[in-house]
């Protein structure tokens, strides 16, 4: 019993269970330099909404009849490499599969005692990385200026919030429901908390910013970052991390024309991919272990459990069913 997941088909809009297959595999045999790892915690992630669609982007598309793949932690259960031993810990890109041979030149090792594993797909890892570049190589906040963030109280978000915090920013976050906006006001001290679905977001966005935004973090893009931009300062910095609003739109719609905007502003408004950091990461990596020993930096995950769930996991990213990293754990 090797349980596997296949993209069966690609989704039109909103990603449905349909789209994906379970199915078993035999256990495969090991080559030289090869491990036999076991799943233990697997990563759901917006990219991967990306990855479904047929166009090639700075990522090759998943293919059709083939397993899906992502962040996964696992324990090695077999080795064919002097480094490595049973029992060792290791993470790296596999097949959302139960158990599954990899090559031991593609994936890192964890600490086997940590106390919290599942942190390395999180603030430890690709989603803590990218708010700490994201935020402060293109946001370059400074003490007094006020940050808002779209998607605050998800993997990348909460921790863009208090980084802001950390450096004397005044923090606004928005996100989808009342129990979230709770968790950043009272858990993770922001300034300001916008439930996008129950609030006017001009009047709450002018309420929560009297001096204006200087930094916009953008994780969902539409018209929750139409209507921050309208609030930007001079010499404000917008970040483009991500846009999940659209990615299950089939025809992208035409928002304001914001150069305008950006231009009476002298603003900046960057894209970036974390991996264009991928020569920093030790560095990240060392300030947010620093910050979270110091009780500076809190985190939050969503971890539900038993490998069959990923399909369900990964359509609630779409769904706002996740407050922190989104997790599947795996028995
Ligand atoms: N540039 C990079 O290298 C990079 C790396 C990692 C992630 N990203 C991007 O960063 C963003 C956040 O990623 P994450 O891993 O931290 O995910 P996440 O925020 O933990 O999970 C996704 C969240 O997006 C919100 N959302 C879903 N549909 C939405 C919609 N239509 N409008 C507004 N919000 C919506 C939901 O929260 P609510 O309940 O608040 O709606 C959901 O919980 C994504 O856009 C992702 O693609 C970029």
């Amino acid at each position: 019993m090797n349980k596997q997941i296949l993209l069966k088909s690609r989704p039109t809009g909103m990603p449905v269970v349909e789209n994906f297959t379970i199915t078993e595999v035999p256990i495969p045999l090991l080559k030289e330099g090869e491990l036999l790892v076991k799943a233990k915690y697997i990563s759901v992630d917006p990219y991967m909404r990306g990855r479904m669609n047929e166009e090639e982007s700075y990522i090759p598309p998943f293919e059709i009849g083939k397993p899906i793949s992502g962040g996964v932690i696992a324990e090695v259960t077999e080795s064919n490499h002097n480094y490595f031993n049973k029992g060792d810990i290791v993470m790296g890109n596999m097949l959302w599969q139960e158990q599954q041979a990899v090559n031991a030149e593609r994936i890192s090792s964890l600490n086997k005692d940590s106390e919290q594993l599942s942190y390395y797909l999180g603030i430890l890892g690709m989603p803590g990385l990218t708010a700490y570049f994201g935020l402060l190589d293109i946001g370059k906040p400074k003490k007094g200026e006020t940050v808002v963030i779209s998607g605050a109280a998800g993997a990348v978000g909460m921790v863009v919030g208090q980084i802001a915090r950390i450096k004397g920013c005044r923090v606004i976050g928005i996100a989808g429901s009342s129990a979230k906006t709770t968790y950043l006001r009272d858990n993770l001290q922001f300034d300001e908390a916008i439930n996008y679905h129950s609030a006017n977001l001009e009047k709450a966005i002018s309420k929560a910013c009297p001096n204006g935004v200087d930094i916009y973090f953008d994780n969902v893009g539409g018209e929750i970052s139409d209507t921050v931009i309208s609030h930007i300062n001079k010499s404000a910095r917008i970040i483009i991390c991500g846009q999940i609003s659209l990615y299950n739109e089939t025809k992208i719609p035409v928002g304001p024309r914001i150069q305008s905007i950006l231009l009476k502003k002298s603003a900046l408004m960057q894209g970036f991919l974390v991996n264009d950091y991928a020569d920093k990461f030790e560095k990240g990596n060392q300030d947010l272990s620093n910050w979270i020993k110091d009780g500076k930096l809190l985190y939050e995950q969503t971890i539900i459990n038993g490998f069959e769930k990923l399909p369900e996991a990964f359509i609630g990213l779409f769904q706002g069913k996740n407050i922190g990293k989104y997790l599947v754990e795996v028995f």
